[in-house]
């Protein structure tokens, strides 16, 4: 579980998060709702490490990922967290697979095996007949869907998607919904920072947060 202790970040003077206290329990899916500018994708790259909080402690499953020195933290975030970017930061002349398979590089020794996880990500992912295609020609939705087989190849317990339908048009949302469906049944704890209002849609079981100022709105 994730657990989040009085956390307060500051960019110079401006505090974008302030006292934030939250738990997020194992297999739950969380909509981290709130304006532009509230704090959603600052509270995100806290939880996966991108950045370290001004004070506070977040701690998930017990290691406390605020605190971790850089190599503990990658190995960790590699282990168990999978980040799906808002711009979904692919690299466009390469494939999908080998976009994927590039982060395992450094960790998987044997190339088979990589491509048989990467394939098998891409398959959940339903975007497994793109593979060898070039990612510039692919629409918004398939990038988007390369973007989650990358979050997914190690089988992270840990999915975090930063507005995820801002650049899918409806179809595509509603396809992203599903998925969120799919993922929860296979035990993914997952939070989604989104203002988008298809979320009420969503056939899962979910909690919401909303941040309101860099705080938690009760
Ligand atoms: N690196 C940064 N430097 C300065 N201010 C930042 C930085 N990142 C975010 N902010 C500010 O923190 C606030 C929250 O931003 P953000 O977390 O991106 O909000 P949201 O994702 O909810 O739109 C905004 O006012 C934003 O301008
Ligand atoms: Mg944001």
């Amino acid at each position: 579980m994730i657990k989040i202790k009085n956390l307060y970040k500051k960019f110079k003077d401006f505090e974008a998060l302030k006292s934030i206290n939250l738990e997020i329990n194992d297999n739950e899916v969380v909509i981290l709702k709130g304006v532009s500018g509230s704090g959603k994708s600052t509270l995100l790259s806290l939880i996966a490490g991108f950045d370290k909080p001004t004070s506070g402690v977040i701690l998930i499953d017990n290691e406390p990922i605020s605190k971790l020195p850089d190599l503990h933290l990658s190995r960790f975030r590699f282990k168990n967290i999978g980040f799906v970017f808002q711009n979904f930061n692919l690299i466009k002349n390469l494939t999908p697979l080998d976009n994927i398979l590039a982060p395992l590089i450094p960790y998987e020794k044997s190339l088979q095996k990589a491509q048989k996880k990467a394939l098998n990500a891409l398959k959940v992912a339903n975007i497994e007949h793109k593979a060898k295609e070039i990612v510039a020609n692919l629409s918004g939705g398939e990038q988007q869907r390369v973007a989650i087989a990358r979050a997914i190849i190690n089988s992270p317990k840990y999915l975090l998607f930063d507005e995820p339908t801002a650049n899918l048009d409806k179809n595509n949302s509603l396809l992203f919904l599903d998925l969120v469906k799919k993922l929860k049944n296979l035990n993914k704890t997952i939070i989604i920072a989104t203002h988008d209002p298809i979320f009420d849609k969503l056939e899962v079981e979910f909690k919401t947060i909303k941040l309101e100022d860099g705080r938690v709105y009760e």
